[in-house]
């Protein structure tokens, strides 16, 4: 095994920050036939996507106190509150873009007055004393550039100028943390319309957020906004030293229907919600507590059939992604609420290991299958997806999903999560028929195929061989020690790729497991292909890497072999 030097604090500027970056310590992988025997390992804990609502998609920019005190209410009179949904996000429109003469944001009194005896009008943190008394979470927006989305885009609101934070960053962030807010969207409109750097930026607004939960002592959760357009999945885990994240990767599902308002008849569309689905799925970049984010959801808001929005909740689920709905919470039907709130569905998205579903079966005429591993060996939530609408003439597909696309040898059980009953016991495979519109979601429970461990030697990189191969994806667990306080973070280059930002929490004197998915080389020619696995440690306490493992049968046949050199 090889520690890693430190290689600098996170808290750095962006001069320090390059510097750090260039003492990186590459650490090499070596590969042995048989894992030492050691202490069980523990899973580390991360912060799991996050559960709630948003103003945006049924309220635009109208909204006030008296909306997000019913949203709030309704939350927890719905039950929502019960099956695990706490953030109620205030979106673009709370603030109209004014400052006072110190630079400090002025909001409108009458929008936002007192709510209890005693508070004084045009206080944010009114509404967020209010929030938390129902045992809830506060979120707020903002914009990284200088005049944000509504200032440009107003929807029904007045867009003024300046709805952006861009040259108050220390100040805002400081301030929403000051208000008691626990959660932070940053749009991108005046980022994008200034050309500005989004990795540069949402770096420098991570800063400001731990210096604002350094001085206050409360913490922040960070939500990039920029849409995908700069693939913020190379750049957006752990930017700019942030814990845990979530980054958009697509544009919004629907533009706001607000009822009784002129924008009362638009319409979500399916086609539009499997886009940002698909657009939402990068597993290489989906771990320890960084969350792909396709956009809040739509269900139960008008254009989607019943059948849609179980589908729509079953691909957030499988994703990992936030779960954020968009709906009315006083207005939620029946089919609605229970779509929203099936506690084995909501498991599957926050399941403890944080990874997202790969697709492991498409036929291309719209039959997908998908699986997402989950922590419990064996287990793996798996999507029979019918993508295809209402204007098809095909009603009803056939789908099969054999165990070994899943990485499981022997019999496995079947429950399906949206009827609640449990299928039996199969052999090999499992079939199914799927309706146009719809899906059906399984929990498979098996054995897992077997795994190589591969053990890290100073000086030397080594290759993981994967062969007869028709799935890129495949998971790895990562065996490290982190014996100081805090979460020390690493990158992770798999061959030529893109790096990733993994956290690897504190494990004690144990050592500790995190998970991720590397894309691996499929072989073009021949009957094998070479991956080269490298950590480089970038700040936090000092971190070893124990080993790593790989399921040697399965999605791919993996053998390993050393080679030597850098
Ligand atoms: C952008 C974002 C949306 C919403 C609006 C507000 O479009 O993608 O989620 O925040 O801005 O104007």
């Amino acid at each position: 095994m090889i520690g890693f030097a430190h290689a600098g604090r996170l808290l750095i500027s962006g001069a320090a920050r390059v510097a750090a970056f260039s003492s990186l310590v590459c650490m090499a992988l070596s590969l042995t036939a048989q894992p030492t025997a050691r202490a069980t390992p523990k899973l580390a804990q991360f912060q799991r996507p996050p559960m709630g609502w948003s103003s945006w998609n049924s309220f635009s920019n109208t909204i006030n106190s008296k909306v997000i005190e019913s949203q709030a209410k309704a939350m927890v009179a719905s039950g929502m509150k019960k099956a695990g949904y706490q953030y109620v996000n205030i979106d673009e429109g709370w603030w109209l873009g004014k400052r006072d003469a110190r630079g400090n944001i002025v909001v409108d009194p009458e929008m936002w007055p007192a709510i209890a005896k005693g508070e004084r009008a045009g206080d944010m943190s009114n509404i967020v004393r209010y929030i938390h008394s129902l045992g809830l979470k506060a979120g707020i927006y903002t914009d990284a550039g200088l005049n944000g989305c509504g200032s440009f885009y107003p929807d029904l609101g007045p867009g003024y100028p300046g709805q952006g934070s861009e040259g108050h960053y220390e100040q805002d962030f400081l301030q929403f943390a000051k208000w008691g807010f626990d959660y932070v969207k940053v749009d991108w409109c005046g980022g994008d319309k200034e050309n500005l750097d989004p990795a540069v930026q949402y770096g420098e607004i991570a800063r400001a957020i731990t210096q604002a939960e350094a001085a206050t002592g409360h913490r922040l959760f960070f939500s990039l906004c920029e849409w995908g357009k700069q693939s913020p999945w190379t750049w957006a885990p752990n930017v700019g030293g942030s814990p845990a994240d979530i980054w958009r990767t697509s544009g919004d599902i629907v533009d706001p229907i607000v009822a009784g308002s002129k924008n009362a008849g638009r319409r979500a569309s399916y086609q539009k919600m499997l886009g940002n689905f698909d657009k939402g799925i990068h597993p290489e970049a989906q771990h320890t507590g960084f969350y792909n984010d396709p956009d809040m959801m739509v269900i139960g808001m008008p254009g989607l059939t019943d059948a849609e929005n179980r589908v729509h909740m079953s691909l957030w689920a499988i994703s990992g992604a936030p779960l954020l709905a968009g709906a009315d919470l006083e207005t939620l039907s029946d089919a609605t609420h229970s779509t929203l709130t099936n506690t084995e569905v909501i498991a599957i998205d926050q399941d403890a290991l944080g990874l997202q579903a790969v697709k492991v079966k498409g036929d291309g005429f719209g039959i997908d299958v998908w699986s997402k591993r989950l922590a419990k060996p064996g287990e793996r939530a798996v999507l029979l997806l019918n993508r295809t609408d209402a204007k098809s003439p095909i009603i009803l597909a056939p789908v099969d999903v054999h165990w070994k696309d899943l990485g499981l040898v022997g019999r496995a059980s079947v429950r399906d999560l949206w009827t609640g009953k449990d299928m039996g016991t199969f052999d090999d495979h499992y079939s199914a028929t799927v309706q146009r519109g719809d899906a059906v979601l399984l929990l498979v429970r098996g054995t897992d195929a077997k795994w190589t461990s591969v053990t890290p030697r100073a000086g030397q990189s080594f290759t993981i061989k994967t062969s007869k191969c028709d799935q890129s994806f495949a998971p790895v667990q990562i065996l490290y020690k982190n014996s100081g306080e805090a979460a020390a973070y690493a990158e992770l280059r798999v061959n030529g790729q893109m790096p990733t930002r993994i956290a690897f929490p504190p494990s004690g004197a144990a050592e500790g497991i995190v998970w991720a998915q590397i894309q691996v080389e499929l072989p073009s020619s021949g009957d094998s292909e070479d991956n080269v696995l490298r950590f480089s440690q970038l700040g936090g306490t000092a971190l070893q890497v124990e080993s790593i493992k790989i399921p040697r049968t399965g999605p791919c046949s993996v053998a390993t072999a050393a080679s030597a050199g850098n």
